[in-house]
């Protein structure tokens, strides 16, 4: 699958390890930023994850910032961007499969490396089920971003 990363500077160690253990997976990864552990503004970063994902470039997306709240918010505001802040197997893969969750937030200063691997792992190999009730209220959260 193709999947673009990113992540500001409280999220950069762990998107590299992110990066490192998807691409051994055979995984293609995007890698939009940062390149390094200097400050730098999770917005630049979701713009430019979302940018891959709605450009098809990519199949799924993740961020990486302190706690993930900013980088989700941030990619939130983006239609056609459904992301999540998960550091559990369950809401990331219901979140993928229900939801259609298409970007992952992450907080690498709340979740250890191990744990966010599985936590990847479980959103990546998730599928949306495509169940009426799920398209259903999918189409009403499509509605709320189209009059917003
Ligand atoms: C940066 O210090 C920090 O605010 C950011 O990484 C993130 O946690 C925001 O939600």
């Amino acid at each position: 699958m193709k999947i673009a990363i990113g992540a500001d500077h409280g999220g950069f160690d762990l998107k590299e390890r992110l990066a490192a253990f998807l691409r051994k997976q055979g995984h293609t990864v995007i890698d939009v930023g940062a390149y390094d552990d200097r400050p730098s503004d999770y917005p630049d970063f979701a713009l430019a994850v979302a940018g891959k994902v709605l450009g098809k470039k990519a199949v799924r997306g993740i961020l990486v910032c302190g706690s993930g709240v900013g980088a989700c918010i941030a990619a939130n505001k983006i239609p056609g961007i459904r992301a999540a802040v998960s550091h559990d197997t369950f809401s990331a893969h219901q979140g993928v499969e229900d939801d259609a969750m298409n970007v992952l937030c992450l907080g690498a200063r709340i979740i250890g490396p191990q744990l966010a691997e599985e936590v990847v792992a479980a959103y990546i190999n998730a599928r949306f089920s495509h169940a009426a009730r799920h398209r259903r209220r999918l189409q009403k959260v499509k509605k709320i971003e189209d009059k917003a």
